[in-house]
This record gives structure tokens, sequence and C-alpha cells, in this order.
């Protein structure tokens, strides 16, 4: 696993961005031959999505031959809820660069066959040839996506439970009334996501320094469902020095010098 801390949000974002600019510049997508990319949402990627954009303005980076594939949905908010993945994604990101409508994919909030969905959703990306590489966020419990603790490690596309934690958390974009919240998420599972041929995961803040920690340092283990990254050949966390204050100093050590 790569780790690399950067000073704060500002330097994480960016360092994400040149990042994921530079793989799809290295790929050279063309129609037949698209670079395949996983996406979620959270006010974390916020800042990724912000300097991916300045990107393509700038002429650095086209998506016209990318396909994206986002992470979750919540259950029961049509596409145009302001509150739904599908709405934060276009208001984000995607009506602001070339991408082609028909490459963008986001589990149906609305589907009335849940499992159908989920089960398509998956075939999806294995006709796409599967994902090159799979941005994601982090929960304060150490959640990918809506792989909440306890998902198995294993897991594929399905309808999750949220928890209350979780919902607490997100009742923030849901004026604080977690009777708004919806109780229930369609999401890639910890196996899907870990097919990706790399995998990277953001964090920023104290709230996600425990999560980082057991990410890093705890063993791999469902309650965490961030360590299923330890076994992955290619995956890296890029945080901020707040997510990264638990981690022990010979970590941060290590990291930084292998980095340097
Ligand atoms: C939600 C999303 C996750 C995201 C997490 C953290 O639970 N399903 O994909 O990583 O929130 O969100 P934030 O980046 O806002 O802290």
């Amino acid at each position: 696993m790569r780790v690399i801390i950067k000073p704060d949000y500002e330097n994480v974002s960016v360092w994400a961005a040149q990042y994921i600019a530079n793989r799809i510049n290295k790929f050279a997508p063309t129609s037949d031959h698209p670079f395949v990319l996983g996406l979620p949402t959270g006010s974390t990627p916020l800042g990724v999505y912000r300097e991916l954009i300045k990107m393509y303005q700038q002429n650095k980076v086209s998506f016209a031959n990318v396909i994206t594939f986002n992470m979750d949905e919540y259950v029961g908010l049509p596409a145009d809820h302001p509150q739904s993945y599908h709405y934060f994604m276009f208001e984000n990101f995607f009506n602001h660069i070339d991408i082609k409508k028909e490459n963008i994919h986001i589990l149906n909030g609305m589907a009335k066959d849940i499992e159908k969905e989920c089960a398509d959703y998956e075939k999806s990306i294995l006709a796409c040839g599967g994902i090159e590489l799979f941005l994601g966020g982090i929960g304060e419990d150490g959640h990918i996506a809506f792989n909440e603790p306890f998902s198995s490690l294993s897991s594929r596309t399905r309808i999750k439970t949220l928890t209350s934690d979780t919902i607490k958390v997100n009742s923030r974009f849901f004026n604080n009334d977690i009777t708004q919240v919806p109780t229930t998420a369609m999401t890639v599972g910890v196996g899907t996501i870990m097919d990706a041929r790399e995998v990277m995961i953001l964090a920023n803040g104290n709230k996600k320094a425990k999560a980082v920690y057991q990410g890093i340092e705890g063993a791999i283990s469902h309650k965490w469902t961030i360590t299923a990254l330890q076994n992955h050949k290619h995956g890296i966390i890029v945080c901020d020095d707040a997510a990264a204050s638990l981690l022990a100093p010979e970590t941060i050590k290590y990291f930084k010098d292998i980095e340097r």
C-alpha cells in the first residue's frame, strides 16, 4: 500500500487529481479502449472534482473516453432529488467536463427490482472490462462506499441498511433532520472495489484519523471495511496530517521516507 501524507485538504485534492489525470493520459483512452473510473460522493472528493474540472478547462485532461461507475446511491431518492448522488455528481463534476452521458453509470435509487439493478451493475462493470481506478472516500467508522462495519470483505453490489451513526453524520446534507435521510442504500461491495486494478482512498480531517489508523495499522477485519485495502496489490491512501494524526510516528516516517 502507498500512503501519501499531505499537509492539508488542498494538497490532498491537488495530488489526487493530478494522479488521476496522469493515469488517464498515460492510458491514452479511445472509444474502443476507454478508461474506466470508479467515483465517490461526499464532501471529501469535492476538491478533487474541482481540480479535475480546472485541468479539463486547461486542456490537461479529457473525459471523452472515460467511463464512470459511481459507488453508491440512496434507495428511494429520484435522480433529481438534490441529495441524491445522481444530482451531486452532475452538479459537482459531470456538468463541467466532456464526459458522454452514456458513459456515466450510477445505481438507480428508484429501481423497482433492486436485486436486478445491483446484479446488472456488476455485469456492466464486467462488460466494460472492469474498473481501472476506483476513487473513494471513507466514513468515520472506516466504511468504504456504503459498506458499513461487518460488511463481508468479498461483498458485491447490493442493498445495505445504513447504521444510525452514518445516518446521523449524513443528516448534515438533509437539514440536520435524521428522519429525512434514507435508511438504505445500494452500494458496490468491498469485493467490487477490490476488483479494481487500482484503489485510491482519500481522507482528511481529525474525524477520519481513527479510520485511517485502522486502515493502515489495524488488522484486516470486516469491522473496518477499509482494511480490505491492505490485501490490494495497488492500494493508495491519500490523507492530510490531521487524518494521519493517530498513526505511529515510525509509520509516518516510513511512508514519508519512501515517497520523498
Ligand atoms: C458516505 C458515502 C461514502 C463516503 C462517506 C464519507 O457514507 N457513502 O462513499 O466516503 O460518506 O463522506 P465525507 O467525504 O463527506 O466525509
